[in-house]
């Protein structure tokens, strides 16, 4: 048995989730059932990352203290998760008092190594971003700096700062970012940023005169610490590295980051240095994705073109459908331009017709012709080879990542099986029992590799065919008994 532990970005409450952060979540979740089916010591961190200027401003727009601002949020984010089934282990808020303390302990760690010094700062800040610009990096216009992903104008900070020294990691990024960021096009991307802009120490904390919400330097209150600096650390509160060591040590072994390729940098450059600078190895895996796109534009609050989790949920009638069109279209490489009539289109195709058809139409066969009793026989040849060699494409995308794929891959063997029905035509014979069998088998295989997608679903269709759900990499079997209860009608289909 092996350990698995995933991570989500930790979100900014200031607005509830929209499908692109589901996006992430449900993908991490995906890998998380995955691992926890196959035996392995599971992991699931999520949650919110709750301190900096952005929710100071957020909350004193509101009449708000942020405190009250986050409580109301993060609980705003876990029904949100409830709704779509997601099954973390853990939900950390960057204010829960056990991640304050590994933050105070990292900053004094890293000072006595050496790694923290103070000095002046000045540049031009955007605060959705909560980071800074240089020159090049941000967009003119009118004469002022805006920001190149808000389109808003920049701010002038000017300030005595804590400096983190980034600028003595260069060799350990270019020996350890190339091995473990998947997939690799995301490693060249970041180190042919690295050849042309090099590395500059970063600043890590701000005065508390500007920005008082968030974690003091232990050392120097008058400063509270960099939100992002703040935020990398959850991922070593959340394995219990001042509370377990022996636990941190086998979670952190095998740890994954799915993270947003517009978090790259940070997740990188920045966090590796970090960890190094704490004598921890880096991540095991940084899995970076596209974004969701709407209209052109990355889906967001900004560009305002956000589509709500609770719409998806409601038209896919319920967690599975919205979680299975989100996974469908998942690409780590490239941007997603959704609409509701791309997810319309992979729903009716792929759960109404395709899986719920097959599950609707064996089981009343199975009713109609059998009274519901179909005994182990043998598989036909053709299910076989489509199921297993499915089963073997699932596994192996599913080994790297590629859930998308993994998915897509028992659909076509479930298609088969519908073409199969079309044409050895059960209906027409007195005791098709060779064919039920063999259909039920395709059924039960396709509903213990898809339960990590569309759980619920897999868990109706055992029920109604009389099966257990199993580990998703089970064969098929040929000395079973269904006992088929119902004929049930897992999708309806929509209509746009
Ligand atoms: N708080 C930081 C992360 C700190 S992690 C130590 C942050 N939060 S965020 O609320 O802005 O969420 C960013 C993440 O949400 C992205 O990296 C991505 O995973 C997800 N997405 C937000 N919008 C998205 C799309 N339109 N498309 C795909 N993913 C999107 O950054």
């Amino acid at each position: 048995m092996g350990v698995f532990y995933v991570t989500t970005p930790i979100y900014y409450p200031n607005a509830p989730p929209h499908i692109g952060h589901a996006y992430t979540t449900v993908y991490a979740d995906v890998l998380a059932r995955y691992h926890r089916l196959l035996g392995d010591e599971t992991f699931y961190l999520t949650g919110t990352d709750e301190h900096g200027l952005k929710l100071q401003r957020v909350a004193e727009r509101a009449g708000k203290n942020p405190k009250e601002l986050v409580d109301e949020m993060a609980l705003v984010y876990k029904r949100y998760w409830a709704q779509l089934d997601i099954s973390y282990d853990r939900f950390i808020r960057t204010t829960d008092p056990d991640h304050e303390e590994l933050v105070r302990w990292a900053l004094r760690e890293m000072r006595s190594r050496g790694y923290i010094y103070k000095g002046r700062y000045s540049g031009w800040y955007c605060v959705d971003c909560e980071k800074f610009y240089s020159e090049g990096e941000y967009v003119v216009v009118e004469g002022k700096p805006h920001c190149p992903i808000h389109r808003k104008p920049l701010e002038w900070v000017e300030e005595e700062t804590y400096y983190f020294k980034l600028s003595v990691f260069e060799q350990h990024l270019r020996k350890t970012i190339p091995e473990r960021v998947y997939p690799d096009y995301y490693a060249r991307e970041v180190l042919g940023k690295l050849d042309k802009e090099g590395l500059r120490d970063i600043s890590i904390s701000r005065p508390r005169s500007r920005v008082w919400w968030g974690i003091p330097i232990p050392w120097d209150p008058e400063h509270t610490t960099y939100v992002w600096f703040d935020a990398l650390l959850n991922y070593l509160t959340g394995a219990g590295l001042l509370s377990d060591r022996g636990r941190f040590e086998r979670l952190w072994s095998n740890v994954h980051h799915v993270i947003g390729k517009d978090i790259l940098w940070f997740h990188t450059v920045i966090w590796f240095s970090m960890l190094e600078a704490l004598d921890i190895s880096p991540p095991r895996r940084v899995i970076v994705h596209g974004f969701l796109i709407n209209r052109g534009l990355k889906m967001g609050k900004s560009a305002g073109n956000v589509i709500a989790i609770e719409d998806l949920v409601e038209r896919y009638q319920g967690s599975d459908g919205a979680r299975y069109v989100l996974m469908r279209v998942f690409n780590p490489g490239k941007d997603v331009d959704i609409s509701f009539e791309l997810f319309d289109s992979i729903y009716n195709s792929d759960l109404a017709d395709n899986l719920g058809n097959l599950v609707r139409r064996v089981s009343t066969l199975a009713l109609r012709k059998l009274g519901g009793l179909v005994e182990a026989s043998g598989v036909d040849g053709r299910i076989e080879r489509a199921v297993e060699r499915a089963l073997e494409e699932y596994a192996s995308h599913m080994e790297s990542f590629d859930v998308s794929n993994a998915i897509q891959s028992v659909m076509a063997a479930l298609r088969e099986a519908n073409a199969y029905i079309n044409e050895t035509r059960p209906w027409e014979k007195a005791r098709p029992s060779e064919e039920l069998y063999s259909l039920l088998e395709a059924i039960r295989a396709a509903a213990n590799a898809l339960q990590v997608v569309i759980p619920r679903a897999a868990a109706r269709t055992a029920a109604a065919l009389g099966f257990e759900l199993d580990r998703p990499d089970r064969g098929l079997d040929s000395q079973r008994v269904y006992k088929v209860r119902e004929s049930p009608i897992l999708f309806k289909k929509v209509r746009g």
